[in-house]
């Protein structure tokens, strides 16, 4: 093991056992110690799922990138393993960037990642430059291959750029074969989607450009992941400098999903619809894992680039991941769901049904908390009447909330955390556009400490958000502008 590696372990394991249990979420994954990026590796092997992530042990700020890593069993109790990665190698010095895991037919485990080294132009100017790299290990501890890097800028097509080539995802193919997608800068500045094939996971060949942005949805495309779901293939990839397009795509730095089918003979996407993965705040850079049951899960990073915003000084430990969400494609378009291992987190039931709010705020007793997952449905008392808002808040105290807001006439649903006591964060709104009913929205809201995803009619719409409110703002409220009528259920999740 490298002496970067080894520091970085050792540091990790002091400083991260005085991080109290409590002051970090219950059920979302935080970096051991330090700042936390993008998911790399989600893979199921040996009988846990293995969850990498972009890591810097020493600062709470992004800087040279290592891997850190946890395991779990079912995906919300996760145990920290020591670092993975350090950038202790002549072509990896600048970072070890995002990348994917899988397992190799003799059973070891393959990391595969973006390797950052300088260049040093005429004019004595540094440019960083991005290639591919593996390491082999046992799940736990892993060993760079000799042969490293195994793609350079002589597997790129032409005109492609060696400054921007980054983050590959791999898997296993039908016909035995390795493949990868990789994310990339064609000459015009936009993105594409590289596809490489290997037999063996070490030796790699250029296939296709899988898929082309053409400068329609922002430029370079970080991050893609890239499988077959309900009859269709889905490309998602979470693209830089977006611009918003109605009420899709509001962070720059945004999230995509194209759904379509793939073309067998030329290796293309033929796109069908394309859409954002979360139209909250805090996500970014998801990555996907095929559980052993069939199902597709998926985990984001719950921050983005445009949207950063730090807890406060002290804190030892930056960003988290989301919640891992099951996949489904449904009417065309990508839906999300909580993964079903949540519910056997849930206690304490409390129901309510047809409670009217008529020009009110109320509270409902024993509704509240910072770890819980509540479901709503939301009708108008009379049909014939529509209510013009509903509103909800929650981690809620005398001086601190966050609200969200729906107006039926527009069927635009609002996330706003101006009051969460969030400091240093400069975007507090989105607004996403509702597909379903105005007459019957759904809503299942899920909080643990320090974030909040809303899963709208049934997944077929997200919202993610983080908030860094004092744990002592436990209270939930209901209001409406007009009569509405709500059922409650909600569980306790610790
Ligand atoms: C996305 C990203 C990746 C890169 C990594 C570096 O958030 O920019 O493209 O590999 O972060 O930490």
């Amino acid at each position: 093991m490298s002496e970067m590696l080894e520091k970085a372990r050792k540091y990790e394991e002091e400083q991260g056992k005085q991080i109290k249990a409590e002051d970090r979420p219950a059920f979302h994954v935080s970096p051991y110690v330090g700042w936390m990026n993008d998911p790399n590796g989600f893979s199921y092997y040996q009988g846990e799922y293995h969850l990498f992530y972009q890591y810097y042990p020493y600062d709470t700020h992004w800087n040279s990138m290592h891997w850190g890593h946890v395991v779990s069993k079912d995906l919300l109790h996760w145990e920290f393993l020591p670092a993975a990665l350090a950038p202790d190698e002549e072509y990896d010095k600048v970072g070890c960037f995002s990348g994917s895991a899988i397992e190799l037919d003799d059973g070891r485990q393959l990391l595969m990642y973006t390797a950052v080294d300088h260049e040093t132009l005429e004019d004595g100017s540094k440019r960083d430059i991005q290639t591919q790299a593996v390491a082999v290990g046992d799940g736990r501890d892993y060993v760079k291959y000799e042969k490293n890097p195994v793609l350079t800028e002589k597997n790129l097509p032409e005109g492609a750029s060696k400054v921007d080539f980054r983050d590959p995802k791999i898997w296993k193919g039908k016909d035995g074969n390795f493949y990868c997608v990789i994310g990339s800068r064609p000459a015009d500045g936009s993105g594409q989607i590289l596809l490489y094939r290997s037999e063996n996971g070490f030796d790699w060949e250029f296939v296709s450009i899988l898929a082309e942005n053409k400068k329609r949805f922002g430029k370079m495309w970080e991050c893609p992941d890239f499988f077959e779901l309900d009859g269709k293939h889905i490309l998602l990839t979470s693209p830089q400098d977006m611009l918003p397009e109605g009420l899709e795509y509001h962070n720059g730095n945004g999230t995509l999903c194209i759904i379509g089918e793939m073309d067998k003979d030329t290796y293309t996407l033929k796109e069908q619809f394309a859409q954002s993965v979360d139209y909250g705040i805090d996500f970014y850079a998801m990555q996907t894992v095929k559980a052993p049951d069939g199902r597709r899960i998926m985990i984001g990073w719950m921050q983005n680039w445009d949207t950063l915003a730090h807890r406060d000084n002290d804190s030892k430990w930056f960003a988290q991941m989301s919640l891992p969400r099951e996949l489904s494609v449904k009417n065309g378009r990508l839906y999300q769901t909580p993964i079903k291992e949540l519910d056997a987190l849930r206690k304490n039931r409390v129901e309510y049904n047809d409670v009217v709010i008529d020009n009110d705020t109320i509270t409902l007793d024993r509704v509240e908390g910072r770890t819980i997952d509540m479901e709503l449905v939301i009708r108008p008392e009379d049909k014939e009447n529509m209510y013009k808002k509903f509103g909800l808040r929650f981690a809620k105290n005398e001086k601190f909330y966050t609200e969200l807001s729906f107006r039926p006439d527009e069927s635009v649903l609002k996330i706003d955390r101006k009051f969460s006591g969030t400091e240093r964060a400069l975007v507090h709104q989105r607004r996403c556009l509702v597909n379903g009913d105005a007459n019957e929205l759904k809503l299942r809201v899920i909080l643990d400490r320090f974030s909040a995803e809303i899963f709208i009619n049934d997944g077929e719409q997200v919202m993610s958000v983080v908030i860094f409110t004092e744990q002592e703002a436990k209270g939930i409220s209901f209001f409406a502008d007009g009569a509405a009528k709500i059922d409650v259920v909600k569980y306790d999740l610790i």
